[in-house]
């Protein structure tokens, strides 16, 4: 009979064509297996023939066709299991080169909030976090800018259509947390320090970002004078900068939310003079905090005082290293951030 030689046949061919695949691998087994048992493979066609055939015959060929699937299965089966088995024991060659591991590095903003954190956590200070998203009355409201002062026009402001905003200085939360005082869920003394991201509608270039980092720190306590805020000043600058050729200088100032209020330039001393940090450059502002801004959240100001500062993180962080250039750090230049 015909088909039962067929069956018969492929049966002992597909033994041994699988046996021989597997010395190819995994791919070679693959395409025996499609062209013996795929949709269109030989298998296929003596089923066909299998199912014309006259009733009586097919009482016959019914075993020898199983018999054969079977076979063809295990072949299968067999066969893939000894290409796995070979290549799970593949000599490994150790005269491959190394892939070179990508070790990332800490972004050098990080690494200086972390020990700006540190420093005043020393201190005695909370490090606390303000939403990016800001209420004009934390940003400017409460912090005695009010919505006509010319102090608003020193920060550029990103504007939301809902008439909030992204907050341009981290003086913001200086303003949130007095809040809280007038609504019962903190009492002074307090000494807070916050690290975050602020947003200004400014043109980039060497040293302006529209996306930058600040620090503020602020206390509230009793009899706090300006020596406190010069001598705290003085020990974040110290232990930040890692340098012994920094001068530092005081200069009145103004601003809105402090009385008095002072800019401090610092200066590096052994650097060359076609360095910018040979000459003054400015680093923070600071001041005591102004009555009205303390009243406004609630505290007395009779009763309290304190003093706050901010600095650019930026440029605390490009006179620790010499940097000229604020656009490193958003850059995404990896060779540039490696370095630090
Ligand atoms: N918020 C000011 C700015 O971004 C910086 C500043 C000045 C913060 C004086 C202060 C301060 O806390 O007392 O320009």
């Amino acid at each position: 009979m015909g088909l039962s030689d067929d069956l018969l046949r492929l049966k002992d061919e597909a033994e041994a064509a699988f046996a021989g695949a597997v010395a190819t691998g995994a791919a070679a087994v693959e395409a025996v297996r499609i062209a013996l048992m795929g949709r269109s493979g030989r298998l296929k066609d003596l089923e066909e023939g299998f199912a014309a055939a006259p009733g009586p015959d097919k009482r016959t060929l019914g075993p020898i066709l199983n018999q054969v699937k079977t076979a063809l299965k295990e072949a299968l089966a067999a066969a893939q299991a000894k290409v796995t088995a070979k290549e799970n024991d593949a000599p490994i060659d150790v005269t491959l080169p190394e892939q070179g591991r990508h070790i990332g590095t800490i972004h050098p903003i990080s690494q200086v909030a972390a020990e700006v954190e540190q420093v005043f956590t020393s201190m005695g200070y909370e490090v606390i976090d303000g939403p990016h998203i800001e209420q004009d009355e934390f940003n400017f409201g409460r912090l005695n800018i009010p919505a006509d002062h010319p102090a608003r026009d020193a920060q550029d402001t990103f504007w939301l259509s809902n008439g909030d905003l992204l907050r341009t200085h981290t003086s913001a939360v200086q303003s949130r947390t007095y809040k809280l005082v007038g609504d019962g869920k903190l009492t002074p003394p307090f000494r807070r320090v916050v690290v975050g991201k602020v947003f200004r509608y400014e043109a980039v270039d060497a040293t302006h970002d529209n996306t930058f980092t600040q620090v503020e720190g602020f206390v509230v306590d009793k009899e706090i004078t300006v020596a406190h805020l010069i001598g705290t000043i003085r020990t974040m600058l110290t232990a930040v900068l890692k340098r012994d050729d920094v001068e530092v200088r005081l200069r009145p100032s103004f601003f809105p939310f402090v009385e008095p209020g002072f800019e401090v330039d610092v200066r590096l001393t052994s650097v060359e003079s076609t360095n910018r940090f040979s000459r003054w450059v400015e680093l923070l502002g600071c001041g005591m905090i102004h009555p009205k801004v303390l009243s406004a959240g609630g505290i007395d100001p009779t009763q309290w005082q304190g003093f706050a500062f901010g600095l650019g993180m930026e440029r605390l962080t490009m006179i620790r290293h010499a940097i000229a250039d604020i656009r490193v750090f958003h850059g995404g230049d990896l060779r540039s951030l490696h370095q630090f």
